[in-house]
């Protein structure tokens, strides 16, 4: 109890807190995205990596397409691209550091590296279509080789694992901007540095088929 004003300051707090969350309509989407990635948690309490649970992988890609459809989810700024690279917004991060979710923007000609993954991670395109190069590592090489390449339209959902038996290289080939959603298994400050396990690709490869 605070003795100048007569009020529980803490409940105070917590209660000016959450209205501040939820004042704006992209708060409140990122806020009921993070309670379904929290119960998608919950149910796999008892798993050393939820991430290998197709229960899971399902509550993630759902929490996905339902955020992924809400035209509320993101601000003016984090639509904000870059332009020499691909541009990154961090919409929000497990405060037990289970997961951080984030906005990427992309221009035309604009593409990752291509990588595998040290986390599990899942994505939606939100604005636009991006393709997707899927690779097939070989080890005895030492490097990836493509395989085939999607158009990944808008509403289009995608959960990975961990590992090397998902290589992929995510860009924009259209004329216009493209934005996805993407949630990563890591705490906030690790998601530009424990994310990409970026590889190699063969020196000599054949064209890809669509
Ligand atoms: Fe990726």
């Amino acid at each position: 109890m605070n003795p100048s004003t007569g009020l529980n300051t803490s409940e105070s707090s917590l209660a000016e807190t959450h209205s501040f969350f939820c004042t704006t309509p992209e708060a409140a989407a990122v806020t009921r995205l993070c309670s379904a990635l929290d119960v998608a948690f919950d149910a796999c309490t008892e798993a050393h990596d939820p991430s290998l649970h197709a229960s899971f992988a399902r509550a993630v890609r759902a929490a996905l397409t339902e955020a992924a459809a809400d035209p509320a989810l993101l601000t003016d700024d984090q639509r904000e691209p870059s332009a020499t690279c691909y541009r990154r917004h961090l919409l929000a991060a497990d405060p037990h550091g289970r997961y951080a979710i984030a906005a990427l923007v992309w221009m035309p000609g604009q593409a990752s590296p291509i990588h595998a993954h040290h986390t599990w991670c899942g994505y939606a395109v939100i604005d636009g279509a991006l393709t997707e190069t899927l690779y097939d590592w070989q080890a005895d090489g030492d490097c990836a080789v493509p395989v085939r390449e999607h158009s990944r339209e808008t509403g289009a959902v995608s959960f990975t694992r961990a590992g090397r038996n998902c290589i992929h290289r995510l860009g924009n080939g259209s004329g216009a901007a493209a934005v996805s959603l993407h949630i990563y298994g890591v705490s906030g400050n690790q998601i530009a540095t424990h994310v990409n396990d970026v590889v190699r690709v063969a020196d000599h490869v054949q064209a890809v088929p669509a």
